[in-house]
């Protein structure tokens, strides 16, 4: 009986052997191919993010996007900024009404020439990239504020900049290439686990793949 399982033994960890080296030569002949397949564009962006989850477009994190959460988090803009009608200049612009206007909205405030000359809209987009990091939207921007890295976050505060102080932007609809994007909290708990699961589906994959070329592979691969 020992003697018999530990035949067995030694084919299971022989048969593991083979499926290892066989990875490995798939992995030599086919290994670039996979990270594309994988599917993670990696920038600065999604570094910023310490659960390593990939970003979505901000209009996904819209949808579940609440003002009084934002008003709360525009505690960390409100050293620097007004947001009422009327409201003072302080060390960055008033920002009432900012959503949908141009950049460098206010004809009082003296921006920096980096931002005057910036251009554009601040729509959800542009209004997020620069929150996200001021420093990388406008660089030489006198806002010295290290940046939101939270997307939902960032979102908050738009839809607060948005409905309670002027802005006159309407919500984006969910980004098309969400199916999931109905329920933005089960959407983005169902991407992490997609994105965790093509990771390793594309792992277990390998192996299955690979089961296919021991047959075949002993003879080339000769060792
Ligand atoms: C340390 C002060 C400071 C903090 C904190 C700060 N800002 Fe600013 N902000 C500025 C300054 C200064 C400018 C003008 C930048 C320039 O001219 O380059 C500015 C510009 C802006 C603008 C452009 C306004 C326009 O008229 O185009 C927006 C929008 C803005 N800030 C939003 C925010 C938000 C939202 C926060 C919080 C998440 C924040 N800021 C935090 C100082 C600050």
């Amino acid at each position: 009986m020992d003697g018999r399982f530990n035949t067995i033994a030694g084919w299971v960890l022989g048969a593991g052997i083979v499926f290892l080296g066989a990875n490995l030569v798939v992995h030599e002949l086919f290994g670039s191919e996979r990270p594309e397949k994988m599917g993670f564009p990696i920038n600065g962006v999604e570094e910023e993010n310490h659960a390593g989850e990939a970003e979505r477009p901000i209009a996904f994190y819209l949808q579940t996007a609440d003002a009084a959460r934002g008003e709360r988090a525009f505690g960390a803009c409100a050293g620097c900024h007004t947001v009422n009608q009327g409201g003072a200049n302080g060390n960055g612009p008033n920002l009432w009404g900012v959503m949908g206007s141009n950049v460098a909205h206010r004809a009082d405030f003296n921006y920096s020439d980096s931002l005057r000359n910036k251009g554009g809209r601040w729509d959800w987009d542009t209004m997020s990239q620069w929150l996200l990091l001021p420093a990388d939207f406008a660089p030489g921007t006198r806002m010295t504020y290290g940046g939101m890295a939270s997307p939902q976050q960032r979102a908050d505060v738009l839809l607060y900049l948005n409905t309670r102080v002027g802005g006159t932007l309407t919500v984006p609809p969910p980004p098309a290439a969400e199916p999931a994007a109905g329920n933005a909290t089960a959407g983005n708990e169902a991407g992490a686990n997609a994105s965790a699961g093509n990771a390793s589906a594309g792992n277990a994959a390998a192996p299955a793949a690979n089961a296919a070329a021991p047959a075949a592979a002993p003879a080339p691969a000769g060792h």
